[in-house]
């Protein structure tokens, strides 16, 4: 990271001398009235060339120099909470949150130089946090921990976060158990403790289901009782081809409202709201891991939604399986997941085994092809024709050399 930022300053340093970094200047500014760069940036994505600012980018505040290298704590920047919390949601939704950027102040102490700078129609560090910062209009963006919070044509940035949540499932596997809309006044009331159910184990039937995920975890976009399968309009031509159908994916949370019904200043219950940094820890570069995902499949299929978008580019398992598909919903959400092992920061440790795809219950592991096992026939198709794509489970893992674990699960294997 550090050699890549310096070499990104050396090379913008030569840049600088240029007479096109002159011209560019003029069109990331703009004349005055301008909505500047439409309010709009793809953080973290490297901006083209010719948009490049010499030396430091002021547009794209980042968490690491700031945290990590200029060592400050959340709260010299964030408050908690905001004075703005009883707007953003109101009545019963309303509680204690961080709703908005932090305040000038915050920065001044530091970046007099950037916030002075004569830059039209504005200095480009105002950018971190308005959509103009224009003397009529001085509109922010939405702050993105109000992610549950929707209309009020408030204006998202796009942007990948620096940070990943550490959400210990162990440590809240007996206080959290609540159907979801009695569970703010019934937690106000004190604890209603609902063990998870049984360990861990393959073939769970729903009846064991923990009553807590759904708490947090909801599917998305169900099909239910629609006739519409799919999630775009497939072309007819598809036949049995993979199209995304709806219903695939589950939530994840976008805001703190779950957790700041029982993480609040007053419950005591650690961390407090404005322990920032217990809950969201910055991610190296080196946690990413492979996906079964392919930008390109989404883009064929015209998929835009960011929910869906953000859940299948995580995908380190299956990126074909459906949540709502065949008797999916009839199996319990800890046969498959192994919440008791799972760091939500470390993608390799939420890999869902193999196994809890078939093993005795049959299902897509089978003793031989015949018993229409679908990893058996792909792994009988694989080992006639090592160019065959298996394409029931994987979006393109599927392409690879079959990996060992797929041939141990087999009960008739050699190695079982
Ligand atoms: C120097 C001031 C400053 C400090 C210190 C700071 N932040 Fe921020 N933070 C900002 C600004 C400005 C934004 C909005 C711009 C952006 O999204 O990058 C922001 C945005 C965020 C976001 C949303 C964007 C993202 O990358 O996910 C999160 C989450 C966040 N801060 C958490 C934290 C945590 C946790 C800490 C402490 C470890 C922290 N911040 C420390 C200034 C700061
Ligand atoms: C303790 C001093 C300090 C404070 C407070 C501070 N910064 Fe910075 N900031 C720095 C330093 C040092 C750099 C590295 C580049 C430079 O020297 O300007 C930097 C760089 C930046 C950059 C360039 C990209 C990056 O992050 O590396 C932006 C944008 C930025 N700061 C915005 C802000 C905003 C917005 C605030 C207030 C919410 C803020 N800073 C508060 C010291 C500070
Ligand atoms: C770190 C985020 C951040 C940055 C960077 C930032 N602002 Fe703001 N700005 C805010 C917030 C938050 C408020 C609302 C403050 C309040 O309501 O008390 C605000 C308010 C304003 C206002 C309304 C007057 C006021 O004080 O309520 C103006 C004008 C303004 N900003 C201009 C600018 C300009 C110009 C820049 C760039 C030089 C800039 N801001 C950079 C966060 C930011
Ligand atoms: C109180 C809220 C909460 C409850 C209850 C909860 N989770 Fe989670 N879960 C989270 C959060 C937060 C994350 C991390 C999301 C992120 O990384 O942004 C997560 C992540 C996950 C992931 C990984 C998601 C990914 O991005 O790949 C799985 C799988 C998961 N949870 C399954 C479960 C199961 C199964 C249960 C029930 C036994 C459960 N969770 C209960 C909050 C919860
Ligand atoms: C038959 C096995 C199975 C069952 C049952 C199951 N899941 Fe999953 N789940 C998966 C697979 C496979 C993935 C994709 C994991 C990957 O590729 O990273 C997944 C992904 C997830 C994710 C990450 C978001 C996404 O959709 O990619 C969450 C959260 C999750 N499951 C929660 C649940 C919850 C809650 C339940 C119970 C209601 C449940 N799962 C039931 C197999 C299952
Ligand atoms: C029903 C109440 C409840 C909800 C909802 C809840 N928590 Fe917790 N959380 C607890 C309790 C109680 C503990 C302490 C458990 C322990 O120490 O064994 C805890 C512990 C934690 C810890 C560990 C702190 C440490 O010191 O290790 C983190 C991190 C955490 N919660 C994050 C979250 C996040 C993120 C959410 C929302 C997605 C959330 N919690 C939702 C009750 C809750
Ligand atoms: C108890 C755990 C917890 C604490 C404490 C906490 N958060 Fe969060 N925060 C979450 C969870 C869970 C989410 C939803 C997951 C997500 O959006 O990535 C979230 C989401 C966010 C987001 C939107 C994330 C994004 O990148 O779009 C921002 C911004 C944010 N929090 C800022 C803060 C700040 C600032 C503080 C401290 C004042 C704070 N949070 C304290 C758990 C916590
Ligand atoms: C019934 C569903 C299913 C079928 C069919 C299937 N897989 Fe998988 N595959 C999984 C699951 C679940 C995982 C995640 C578990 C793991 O990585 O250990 C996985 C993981 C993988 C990985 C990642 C392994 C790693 O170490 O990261 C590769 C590569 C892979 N599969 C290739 C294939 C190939 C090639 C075929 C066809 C012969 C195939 N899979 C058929 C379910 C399936």
């Amino acid at each position: 990271m550090a050699a890549v930022r310096l070499v990104t300053f050396l090379v913008m340093g030569f840049l600088g001398l240029l007479p096109s970094q002159l011209i560019s200047n003029a069109l990331v500014y703009g004349s005055p009235g301008e909505p500047q760069g439409q309010g709009r940036r793809p953080k973290k994505a490297a901006k083209p060339a010719a948009q490049k600012k010499p030396r430091v980018d002021y547009s794209k505040f980042s968490h690491n120099t700031h945290v990590t290298q200029e060592k400050l704590s959340c709260d010299s920047c964030h408050k908690f909470p905001t004075k703005n919390w009883k707007e953003v949601r109101t009545g019963d939704a309303a509680f204690p949150d961080v709703a908005e950027f932090p305040e000038h102040s915050s920065c001044l102490n530091c970046h007099r130089q950037q916030f002075f700078a004569r830059q039209r129609p504005a200095p480009a560090i105002c950018s971190n946090c308005h959509v103009k910062a224009t003397p009529r209009d001085t509109t922010r963006f939405v702050f993105p921990s109000l992610g549950d919070v929707s209309g009020m044509n408030l204006k998202t940035r796009e942007s990948i976060s620096e940070f990943g949540i550490g959400f210990p499932h162990d440590k809240h596997l007996d206080v959290v158990g609540l159907t979801r809309p009695e569970f703010r006044q019934d937690v106000a009331a004190g604890f209603i403790t609902v063990a998870w159910g049984r360990p861990w184990m393959v073939g769970q039937k729903s009846s064991e289901q923990p009553k807590s995920c759904p708490v947090c975890h909801q599917t998305y976009q169900p099909q239910g009782t629609s006739s519409e399968e799919y999630v775009t309009t497939p072309p007819k031509s598809l036949g049995d081809n993979f199209w995304l159908k709806k219903g695939t994916f589950q939530t994840v949370p976008n805001s703190h409202a779950v957790c700041f019904t029982c993480h609040s200043a007053d419950s005591g219950i650690a961390p407090e709201p404005k322990d920032c940094n217990v809950c969201h820890k910055l991610l190296q570069a080196d946690q990413k891991s492979t996906v079964d995902f392919d930008p390109k499949v989404a883009t064929e299929m015209g998929i835009t939604d960011r929910t869906i978008l953000r859940g299948w580019s995580r995908r380190v398992s299956a990126g074909a399986f459906r949540h709502e598909g065949g008797q999916h919903p009839d199996l319990s959400c800890t046969g498959c997941h192994n919440v008791t092992v799972m760091n939500t920061l470390e993608p390799k440790t939420q890999k869902v085994p193999v196994l809890s795809c078939g093993g005795a219950e049959g299902c897509h592991i089978t003793a031989t092809t015949d018993d229409g096992g679908a990893l058996n026939f792909e792994i009988d198709q694989k080992k006639a024709n090592p160019g065959f794509v298996c394409a029931k489970c994987h979006i393109s893992f599927g392409k690879e050399p079959v990996p060992a674990n797929h041939l141990v699960v087999i009960p008739s294997a050699p190695q079982k």
